[in-house]
């Protein structure tokens, strides 16, 4: 039987830490699918494929192998067969991957595959359209809020402690710039499921948004059994 929680939240909203951290805690297979969306940028970039050459972008997704795997508790992701784990987090990647993620063409490859990975098992799946658009029928709906100038703080800390050098203020322009985009693209859009909860981690620490969603859970859980 599968059991499937559907987490979308913007970018910096916390939502890959608390997704991993629920997973281990309630024994859940944790999909990332910003990853994957990650990846078809990576290989587009790598063969510079621009996301408007839809004919060489539908060449790159005949070929393309992504795979999700958990080793020592880390989840580790191949593109083609080589670990772009680190990589497919760079700042180039973040900079493109929202245009190429409003691709049609790359939209209808990706998301049936997240449909097929949720068949058999019990998962927590993290992205945009998990709730609307992947399973709009998933168990547990979580909304995952956090405003912008908290996002675009957390990052800038963030790019701090890996000593990269970028204003505050450029920060915040360029998470307004992929708000921009990814809510209002026409395929998928990201915007709150209808009967999602909302959990708004603005003044939240990762413990309290853990402990938040994994109440919910196991209060939707308690009902399903
Ligand atoms: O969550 P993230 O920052 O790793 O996501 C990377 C990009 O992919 C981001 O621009 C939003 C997009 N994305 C999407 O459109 N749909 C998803 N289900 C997940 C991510």
């Amino acid at each position: 039987m599968s059991f499937i929680v559907a987490i979308d939240g913007p970018a910096g909203s916390g939502k890959g830490t608390v997704t991993k951290e629920v997973a281990k805690k309630l024994n859940l297979v944790n999909i990332d699918t910003g990853a994957m969306y990650r990846c078809v940028t990576l290989d587009c970039l790598n063969n510079n494929v621009e996301p408007t050459e839809i004919d060489k972008i539908n060449n790159i997704l005949d070929k393309i192998n992504i795979e999700l795997k958990i080793e020592n508790g880390n989840q580790i992701i191949f593109l083609n067969g080589e670990d772009v784990s680190e990589e497919i987090r760079s700042s180039k990647i973040d900079n493109a991957v929202a245009k190429y993620a409003a691709v049609k063409e790359i939209r209808d490859k990706i998301t049936p595959i997240q449909r097929e990975m949720g068949k058999n098992d019990e998962i927590i799946m993290e992205g945009r359209d998990i709730g609307t658009v992947v399973f709009p029928d998933a168990d547990v709906k979580i909304f995952l809020d956090c405003s912008l100038e908290e996002r675009a703080r957390r990052r800038y800390k963030q790019n701090i402690e890996k000593g990269i050098n970028i204003s505050y203020e450029e920060v915040l322009e360029s998470i307004k710039e992929r708000h921009r985009l990814e809510t209002q693209r026409t395929i998928a859009p990201f915007v709150k499921a209808e009967d999602a909860i909302v959990v708004d981690s603005t003044n939240m620490t990762i413990e309290e948004v853990v402990f938040s969603i994994i109440n919910i859970i196991n209060e939707k859980r308690k009902n399903i059994l």
